[in-house]
């Protein structure tokens, strides 16, 4: 190949990831979510009677009202002149990333701004459980803890992790349930390969995921 060639050859490689960046940004826009509706649902009692498990979901997509409550239940800024959340964090780390994997791509959940930022224009909820309605649910919640935001050796880090995780989840299950979802927590997880299509960093590490939708039959 002689130096005109290479030169076209390369300005032919800058203008397709040129093209495939604006793709991209063009296809996944961050998703503004609507103010918590802190009346709505039944009481705290009657969602506690209701709270399960459930592993039948309908494909039917969630509105953006549900998504928004949903998510700031899970761990929503509660307290705006301190940033703290509806799920209590140890030593308020605010460790834990809710990721959202729909069918348009894969967002993470910013609190303070009560905003989806784009990841990925992936449908990636087949990767977020070894049982097959993660393809169903329309939205699947993935908890990310980030190590370098806890204090502590490994063990302080797992267990913080896992127990943060606990409550938002919980938080997820009592809004369902009070809202006339489905959803069930999972542990059954390739945490490794889900982490390698998320792009996570060494830092992080999957504890959980949480597929959310209508129930199905
Ligand atoms: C840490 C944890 C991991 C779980 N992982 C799974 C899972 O991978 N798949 C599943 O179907 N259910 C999973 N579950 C749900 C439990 O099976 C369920 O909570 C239990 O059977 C009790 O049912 P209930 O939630 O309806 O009370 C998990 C629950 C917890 C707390």
């Amino acid at each position: 190949m002689n130096g005109n060639k290479i030169l076209i050859s390369i300005a032919a490689l800058l203008i397709f990831l040129g093209a495939n960046s604006i793709a991209f940004a063009e296809e996944l826009r961050p998703i503004e979510l609507l103010s918590p509706q802190i009346e709505e649902g039944k009481s705290l009692t009657q969602a506690l009677k209701k709270r399960q498990s459930a592993r039948e979901f309908s494909e039917k997509e969630l509105p953006l009202e549900i998504i928004s409550d949903l998510l700031w239940a899970a761990s929503g800024v509660n307290r705006p002149d301190s940033g703290k959340r509806t799920a209590p964090t140890a030593k308020n780390s605010q460790e834990i990333d809710i990721y959202v994997a729909m069918k348009k791509g894969l967002y993470l959940y910013n609190a303070g701004k009560h905003i989806l930022d784009p990841v990925m224009a992936k449908d990636i909820r087949e990767f977020t459980g070894l049982q097959s309605f993660t393809q169903t649910a329309p939205l699947n919640l993935i908890y990310v803890a980030d190590f370098s935001k806890i204090d502590g050796n490994d063990e302080d880090k797992v267990s913080s992790s896992a127990i943060d995780t606990g409550f938002m989840s919980q938080n997820v299950y009592l809004f369902c349930a009070s809202e006339g979802l489905a959803t069930v927590v999972l542990g059954w997880v390739d945490k490794s390969s889900l982490a390698k299509i998320m792009n996570l960093k060494d830092d992080q590490r999957v504890i959980l995921t949480q597929p959310i939708g209508y129930p199905g039959r």
